[in-house]
């Protein structure tokens, strides 16, 4: 194991242990009072509308959560039509709030993407919130409905062409904010088209990193385009969660982590605060182009702050969406 693999495990560790024993604030706690405080800065009567992606399952249901009880409308972008909507009939439950909707997305197809727009241009005209927070982890190597690797291409492409095609109901939208659901494991990351483009050079772990890697860079890029608007972008690490992805980390990183687990997994709640500190804090109005981690701003790595590396990704992911389109 890397130097930086021990480092980086060292300080999850002694971030989960803060939480999980409610060393600062109880979980919960914290995320009432991002809320409080982001209700009693907003003071606007418009109806504020949100996409979370991924929202049926572990930090993107919490998330849907928090935003719910903060005021948003809440759409759910979700794969599946059954387990999203067991997952509403829970929040309804919990918050007590009629405000969850579901539309049909999946990442790994252009084609779902296009006909996700469609639907919810059909009947909204804003979204003040994008929460890209989908991804899959650590899988064997296969390729989206439209040919490309699957980690990137659900985890980057796909949120990619997402954003893109909501931009102008975002632009449109006053204070809107973009939050993308990136991980620790974008320092092991490089964008490197090879390890993209050749099966040969896969490695579940390796190409792990490099889509969650993409996601700051594409966050950053998209920052500075959209610099004057008045709507930000930043991206997160959300903690090391204990949810479904988990099950898939590869086998040493699942003995330690079922070793440690009762220490080191914070739960969905614990995972989801960073993403809501991202989206809600009023203090951070304003705030484009960074990276948090621990609900505090993080260091990226040089390649996520090179400009010229960011607008090649840009560019390489344009082009693959065209070539890839039938
Ligand atoms: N858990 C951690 O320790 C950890 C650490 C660092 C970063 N993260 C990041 O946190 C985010 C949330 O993950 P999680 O831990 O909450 O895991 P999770 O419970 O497995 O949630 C992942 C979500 O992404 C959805 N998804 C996967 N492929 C999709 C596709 N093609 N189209 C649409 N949705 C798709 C899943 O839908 P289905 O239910 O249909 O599969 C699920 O709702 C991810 O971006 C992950 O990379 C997690």
């Amino acid at each position: 194991m890397k130097v930086l693999h021990v480092i980086h495990l060292v300080i999850e560790f002694t971030y989960s242990f803060l939480i999980k024993f409610d060393v600062w604030a109880s979980s919960k706690a914290k995320l009432e009072q991002y809320v409080l405080k982001y209700k009693k800065a907003n003071t606007s009567t418009e109806e504020k509308f949100a996409i979370v992606t991924g929202a049926n399952s572990g930090v993107g249901f919490e998330t849907s959560k928090a935003l719910a009880l903060a005021g948003f409308r809440v759409i759910m972008a979700c794969r599946s039509r059954e387990s999203t909507e067991e997952a509403i009939s829970k929040l309804e439950l919990e918050t007590g709030l009629k405000t969850f909707e579901f539309i049909q997305l999946d990442l790994s197809s252009f084609k779902s993407i296009d006909v996700f727009v469609d639907q919810y241009k059909k009947s909204h005209n804003k979204l003040h919130l994008l929460v890209n927070n989908a991804g899959i982890a650590f899988c064997p190597y296969t390729k989206t409905k439209d040919g490309i690797e699957m980690q990137f291409g659900t985890n980057h492409l796909g949120h990619f062409k997402l954003t893109n095609d909501l931009l102008d109901l975002i632009k449109a939208s006053e204070r809107a904010r973009i939050v993308v659901v990136s991980s620790l494991a974008n320092y092991h990351g490089t964008f490197d088209k090879s390890l993209i483009l050749e099966e040969s050079k896969y490695n579940k772990a390796n190409n792990y990193g490099i889509s969650k890697l993409c996601n700051i860079m594409f966050s950053n890029e998209l920052s500075k385009r959209l610099a004057g608007t008045g709507v930000t972008v930043n991206s997160l690490h959300p903690g090391a969660v204990n949810t479904n992805m988990v099950k898939n980390y590869p086998g040493s990183l699942v003995n330690i982590l079922s070793l440690l687990k009762l220490l080191i997994l914070i739960d969905p709640i614990a995972g989801s605060l960073t993403s809501i500190k991202v989206a809600l804090d009023p203090e951070l109005e304003g705030v484009t182009g960074k990276f948090f981690m621990h609900e505090e701003e993080a260091t990226q790595l040089s390649e996520a702050l090179d400009e010229k590396k960011c607008k090649e990704l840009w560019d390489f992911s344009e082009e693959l969406i065209i070539k890839h389109s039938t």
